[in-house]
C-alpha cells in the first residue's frame, strides 16, 4: 500500500494522542483529514466520517496502524550521530575529548556536513522524530549545510552552531576574535534561517555549557537570543565533575543555574540539557523564570552521570520534554529514550528514595510529543493529532512489538495503554512506517 506524500489526504487508523485540554484522545477505529496545507481539518471516529463520505475524500485504509503525533526531540547533536553507541561508561569530560571534539573537528568541510545532515534527518524520522532541537558544530557553513538539508527534508528543525571561546576543538581559530566571529556568524544563520518556511525552520542560539564559554559569551549570546527572538540552549548540571568546574570557572555565582541566569539567559525560550543534579533553588530558580528542560534518560545513563529526579521536577511545575542527546544517547528514537527514562524512574523508586508514583505510558507519550511541543512554544501548532494543528504525524505498526507475531494483533481491540506500553517497552527498530510534517511525507520511514 503506498501511504500519501502530499496533502490533502486521508488516513483510516487506530488514533492514539494526548489532548492539549488534558488526557487522550484514543479512536480505535478513526479517521484523520488533512487539509491542502498540511492542516489537520478533522479528526473522529471512522463510522461518522464513512456516513457523510459524500462530500469527502476516500481515506487510505491503513489498519491496524497506529497513528500518534510526530514525536518532538528536545536536544541532540547533528554531527555526533557517527560516534552513537561508543564510549558507554565514560565519564562527560573524557567522553567528549575522546569521541566528540574530534569528530566535531572535522565538520569545518562543508562537504562532510552537507553528506551527514541528510542522513541524520532520515534516521531521526524513522525513528518518528518530526520536530527536532539540535546543535550543530562550531563552523558557520557545516550549519548552512544542516538548515539546506532539512529545508529539502521536510523535518521541523530549530538548530544552532555551537559556540565555544573557552576552550574549543579547533586551534586555528584565532582566540582572540572568537567571541566576536561566534556571535557575528550565529547572527548571519539567523538572518539566513530563523523563520524560514513560515516557521518550520528556526534558530536557537548554542553558547555550549558554560565549561567551554566565558562569562562574556554566555551574555552576549543571551542578549543575541532576545533581541532576534530565537531560542537559546545550552547543557546544565549533567556531570558531578562538570559541576565542579563550573563553580571553579564561576567562583562568583551561586551555582550552575546562577552562571546562566547572570547572564540573562533563563525564560521560556530557553532549554536547557539535563538539569539532573538541581538543588532546590536552582529548580525553583527555572521554575520562576519558566526556563523549560530537556530530559535525556538514554545519555545520562550511557555516560553514568545520573538520574534526574523527575517527579520531583514535575510537581515542582518545571516544563520538561525529551531529548535522546544523540550521540551521547546511543538511539535518536525518542520511544527508546521513554523505555530508558520509565525504567530509571523505576530505579529511583526501588533504590532511590522516591516515592511518588512512576509515570505510566500514556504520560511518557505526552512527554514526548506534546509537552516537548510545549517546551518550545510550539503547542499551539504541534505536539497532538488535533483539528486545526499542522499535520505533524507519525503511523506505526503495532504488530511489531506484540509478544507473539504468530498470533493476529487487532490494534484495534487492545486499550491505549496496552498500545503504548508495548511502543515503549518492546519498541521495534522499524516499527515507525511513516512520518509527515505539514502533510508532506519525510524521507526515512520503509513504508507500508
Ligand atoms: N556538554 C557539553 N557538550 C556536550 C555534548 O556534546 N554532549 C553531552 N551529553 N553533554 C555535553
Ligand atoms: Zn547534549
Amino acid at each position: 500500500m503506498h501511504l500519501p506524500d502530499r496533502p490533502p489526504f486521508a488516513l483510516r487508523a487506530r488514533v492514539l494522542s494526548p489532548l492539549a485540554a488534558g488526557g487522550i484522545v484514543d479512536l480505535p477505529d478513526g479517521v484523520i483529514a488533512v487539509d491542502a496545507n498540511g492542516r489537520i481539518d478533522w479528526v473522529g471516529s471512522a463510522a461518522v466520517w464513512l456516513s457523510r463520505a459524500g462530500e469527502r475524500v476516500e481515506p487510505i485504509d491503513v489498519r491496524p496502524m497506529v497513528v500518534l503525533p510526530g514525536m518532538v526531540d528536545l536536544h541532540a547533536h547533528l554531527p555526533q550521530l557517527p560516534n552513537a553507541g561508543l564510549g558507554f561508561g565514560l565519564d562527560l569530560m573524557t567522553w567528549l575529548g575522546r569521541y566528540i571534539f574530534p569528530l566535531e573537528r572535522r565538520f569545518d568541510r562543508a562537504e562532510d556536513a552537507a553528506q551527514l545532515a541528510p542522513a541524520a534527518y532520515r534516521a531521526f524520522a524513522a525513528a518518528g522524530t518530526t520536530t527536532l532541537l539540535a546543535y550543530g558544530a562550531v563552523y558557520k557553513a557545516s550549519m548552512d549545510g544542516a538548515f539546506r538539508a532539512a529545508e529539502e527534508h521536510g523535518i521541523r528543525a530549530i538548530l544552532g552552531k555551537a559556540m565555544m571561546d573557552r576552550i574549543t576543538y579547533d586551534e586555528t581559530i584565532d582566540p582572540s576574535t572568537i567571541l566576536d566571529r561566534s556571535l557575528l556568524e550565529s547572527e548571519e544563520l539567523i538572518d539566513a534561517w530563523h523563520g524560514a518556511d513560515h516557521g518550520r525552520l528556526g534558530y536557537a542560539v548554542t553558547p555550549r555549557f558554560a565549561v567551554s564559554c566565558s562569562a562574556e559569551l554566555l551574555r552576549e549570546s543571551a542578549a543575541l537570543a532576545a533581541r532576534r527572538g530565537t531560542w537559546w540552549q545550552t547543557h546544565v548540571s549533567e556531570d558531578h565533575e562538570e559541576i565542579a568546574q563550573v563553580a571553579r570557572l564561576f567562583p562568583t555565582s551561586t551555582d550552575y543555574v546562577d552562571v546562566y541566569d547572570q547572564a540573562g539567559g533563563l525564560g521560556p525560550r530557553t532549554i536547557l540539557a539535563h538539569a539532573i543534579h538541581l538543588s532546590d533553588r536552582e529548580l525553583a530558580r527555572l521554575v520562576g523564570t519558566d526556563t523549560r528542560v530537556a530530559h535525556c534518560p538514554s545519555s545520562n545513563l550511557f555516560l553514568a552521570s545520573g538520574i534526574m529526579p523527575l517527579a520531583r521536577y514535575l510537581e515542582a511545575g518545571l516544563g520538561v520534554g525529551l531529548g535522546s542527546d544523540v550521540a551521547a544517547g546511543p538511539d535518536p528514537s525518542i520511544f527508546s529514550v521513554m523505555q530508558v527514562g520509565a525504567y530509571a524512574q523505576a530505579a529511583l523508586r526501588t533504590v532511590g528514595g522516591e516515592t511518588r508514583p512512576v509515570l505510566g505510558p500514556l504520560e511518557w507519550l505526552r512527554l514526548g510529543s506534546l509537552d516537548g511541543a510545549r517546551a518550545l512554544g510550539l503547542d499551539d501548532r504541534i505536539g497532538s493529532v488535533e483539528a486545526g494543528k499542522d499535520a505533524d504525524l507519525i503511523v506505526v505498526d503495532p504488530r511489531l512489538t506484540a509478544s507473539r507475531r504468530d498470533l493476529p494483533y487487532d490494534a484495534g481491540r487492545v486499550e491505549a495503554e496496552e498500545v503504548m506500553s508495548r511502543l515503549i517497552f518492546r519498541a521495534h527498530p522499524d516499527m515507525v512506517r511513516g512520518a509527515w510534517v505539514r502533510g508532506r511525507r519525510l524521507e526515512g520511514p520503509p513504508g507500508i
